[in-house]
């Protein structure tokens, strides 16, 4: 039986057609500007996303880290939510190389700021003893809400406060395909309030490596500086574009619009798990509420639980029938459904949940004494 890996959408392998593009890549020194297929690729990613340029990089990190270092001056304060990935999840980059801070606010368990909190949050630009605002950050889907699709409207009213505060907002949109198609919205009406986006190509769209980030043609030239502060510049690195131009074509021949079946995917997951003893509300901001698990907060490809269980000793019984999962915010337990999982392998999971829930329920026993 083959290996059920739900730890996350970053683990899918590109695609045949995408092997073959890669191979067949026409390629040059990206660093002086000359590789055509990543230029195709960044001016594929702007026009989705009605933004002027784009620029290719290795991972989502980096993509907002040169949106931070584009945006900001050392000392300035970016606001975003506390449990965003910039805060949690990026080793501290904002600090350890763009040299600011971050004005944390808490996020709601759908995904989105209070806003009056967020007008608040604003510094006194005249006080010398504050740091600067400079920059207002999203994250779409949002992680830690079970990845909550954000919409063009809460978008828009975020940007209006940033922009009346003369702060742009960058939108964290690592999974932003996966919210449009949640959605049924245009990629570019997610991303017209923002002053820059960036997107990851390695998650659900089932690419090998790269984000891209988008926006204005003059913000992207202070990215592409920034891009190479931090060694972000690539040479023949169309290769890896290659699979990124596949990823966004249109239709059945790229790999946006089917992520509508790893939604459909996580909410069966979460149907069948919502009913097994021992998996309950995750908890947090992803289902603040004690109980059962509710399936209907599934709105993409993250389903999150907790177990009334050791989560070590389940998820090595999962490991052990060739499921994997992965431990999460808050004691929580996290499946993701992607390119490569189908309804048969998650009704597989199900049952192995359903066994590893079993054989974790007692305390094991004790190992016979040996001589
Ligand atoms: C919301 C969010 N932003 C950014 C990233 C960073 O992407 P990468 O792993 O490519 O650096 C991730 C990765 O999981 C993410 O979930």
């Amino acid at each position: 039986m083959s290996l059920i890996d739900l730890r996350s959408d970053t683990v899918t392998k590109p695609t045949p057609e995408m092997r073959r593009a890669m191979a067949e890549a026409e390629v040059g020194d990206d660093v002086f500007g000359d590789d055509p297929t990543v230029m195709a690729l960044e001016e594929r990613a702007a026009e989705l996303l009605g933004k002027e340029a784009g620029l290719f990089v290795p991972s989502g990190t980096m993509g907002n880290l040169v949106a931070q270092l584009a945006h900001l001056a050392r000392g300035q304060e970016t606001i975003a939510g506390r449990e965003h990935h910039v805060v949690v999840d990026e080793a501290a980059g904002h600090a350890v190389v763009a040299g600011t801070s971050i004005r944390q606010l808490a996020e709601r368990p759908d995904g989105t700021l209070d806003l009056d909190e967020l007008r608040d949050a604003f510094r006194d630009p005249l006080d010398e003893h504050h740091p600067v605002t400079g920059l207002v950050a999203m994250e779409n889907t949002h992680a830690h809400s079970m990845a909550q699709p954000l919409t063009p409207a809460y978008t828009a009213r975020v940007a209006a406060i940033a922009h009346e505060h003369g702060v742009p907002l960058h939108v964290d949109g690592a999974r932003l395909w996966n919210a449009a198609v949640a959605l049924e919205v245009a990629g570019r009406d997610l991303a017209a309030p923002a002053d820059s986006v960036t997107f990851c190509l390695s998650k659900g769209l089932a690419c090998p490596i790269g984000s891209v980030v988008v926006g204005s043609r003059e913000f992207i030239w202070r990215a592409r500086r920034a891009r190479k502060v931090v060694g972000g510049g690539m040479r023949q690195v169309g290769v890896l574009a290659a699979a990124g131009l596949v990823a966004l074509r249109d239709g059945d021949a790229g790999m946006i619009d089917r992520l509508a079946e790893d939604h459909a995917n996580a909410r069966r997951l979460a149907d069948g798990l919502a009913d097994l003893d021992g998996i309950g509300s995750p908890g947090g901001i992803a289902q603040p509420e004690p109980g059962r698990l509710d399936p209907a907060r599934v709105r993409t490809n993250f389903v999150l639980f907790r177990v009334a269980r050791d989560r070590a000793a389940f998820l090595a019984a999962l490991r052990a029938r060739d499921v994997l999962m992965v431990d999460y915010a808050h004691g929580q337990v996290r499946a993701v459904t992607h390119h490569g999982i189908d309804a048969v392998d998650v009704d597989r999971a199900i049952a192995a949940v359903a066994v590893a829930l079993d054989e974790t329920s007692q305390p094991a026993a004790a190992a016979p004494a040996t001589a």
